[in-house]
């Protein structure tokens, strides 16, 4: 399938992998590119620029298909060496960048310089719009069933692509609630050029975490997921465990006098136990509403193959079914 998605990034499928703090390791987005997607190495969880240069070298070992990296611009009280990270990814000849949190203005001059191209996510019309006017490549429309930080405006997909549409002149892609081939094509009609997906990619063989995450993430339903942090307007979508519904009783019972500090316990640090040690209560990690679209663990190639055979067969046989081939009358005659 030929999309602008495609064409831009140079992969044979638009579908791209979102960046995951401590799932988008090389095994992870090397799987995606070599099943024709574009795979995303999460460029903060590497931690310093030199680890980030080892884990693109890695990932290059793993496939010789097109392959990005996240960073994302996040408020911190020591903020990580973001120009290091950025010469870092400009002298790996990486040549996508998917950026998050925040505006990447500054960076744009020395990613474009080397021909990176930048898609850059986020989960309103305004943000695209200013993605777009800075110079981005394409957007990843970020929809409130998103894994993770869906924003505080809480417009779902089903209303944000189409308005998207209406005001973007640069590609974009469906991002969040993201799994199947009918999502795809519905994605496709609302005027996006590919999807985006995090959580589905996380119930795959290759994901690197630790097996109970995929457990869970099959155990859940639709209705499994929690925004937490909205009284600091962080708000994010996670799995919900004993440690989300400790932290939501503090924020019910503190109010509007919630400080960062009373919630850490929940959120600070608690990746490493939940993705590598699969203590699945340590705290909040994100997840999104789609958990309730996922019933298997295939390999990615396995996956991305079922959403573009699932797309295809949808597109030749049944929206052909809908194309009108003459008169009203006609058609309801032959519906009938
Ligand atoms: C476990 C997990 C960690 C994530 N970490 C990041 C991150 O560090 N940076 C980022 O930009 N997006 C992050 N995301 C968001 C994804 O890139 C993607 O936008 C989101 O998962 C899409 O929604 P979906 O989960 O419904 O597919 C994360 C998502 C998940 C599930």
């Amino acid at each position: 399938m030929k999309t602008q998605i495609t064409e831009l990034f140079g992969i044979e499928h638009p579908i791209i992998q979102g960046g995951m703090h401590m799932v988008g390791y090389a095994e992870m987005a090397a799987a995606v590119s070599n099943a024709g997607g574009l795979g995303i190495i999460t460029g903060l969880t590497q931690g310093t620029p030199e680890k980030l240069a080892r884990e693109i070298a890695r990932c290059r070992e793993m496939t010789d298909k097109p392959f990005g990296v996240n960073l994302t611009f996040l408020p911190a009280v020591t903020p990580p060496d973001y120009p290091g990270l950025v010469e870092v990814i400009v002298k790996s000849g990486v040549k996508a960048v998917e950026t998050a949190g925040n505006n990447p203005q500054k960076w744009l001059p020395a990613l474009k310089e080397a021909g990176i191209k930048v898609i850059h996510k986020c989960t309103s019309v305004r943000h695209s719009l200013k993605a777009e006017s800075i110079g981005c490549d394409a957007v990843s429309v970020d929809g409130f069933e998103c894994g993770g930080h869906p924003g505080e405006d809480d417009v779902g997909n089903w209303v944000l692509l189409p308005r998207a549409a209406e005001e973007l002149k640069i590609p974009f892609v469906a991002s969040g609630g993201c799994a199947t081939g009918s999502q795809l094509v519905a994605a496709l009609a609302l005027g996006a050029e590919g999807m985006n997906m995090g959580t589905r990619f996380m119930a795959t063989v290759e994901a690197p975490v630790h097996e109970n995450v995929k457990q869970a993430i099959l155990a859940a339903n639709e209705l499994d997921t929690r925004l937490i942090m909205r009284p600091l307007r962080n708000t994010e979508r996670v799995l919900t465990n004993a440690g989300v519904e400790r932290l939501l009783e503090k924020e019910r019972t503190l109010g509007d006098k919630i400080t960062f500090a009373d919630i850490a316990p929940e959120v600070a640090g608690v990746y490493p136990a939940i993705m590598k040690d699969g203590k699945m209560d340590a705290g909040g990690w994100s997840c999104g509403m789609v958990v309730g679209l996922i019933h298997d663990v295939p390999t990615v190639a396995e996956l991305i193959e079922r959403i573009m055979s699932e797309a295809d067969a949808i597109i030749r046989s049944r929206l052909d079914r809908f194309a009108s081939s003459g008169s009203p009358a006609t058609a309801s005659v032959s519906r009938a």
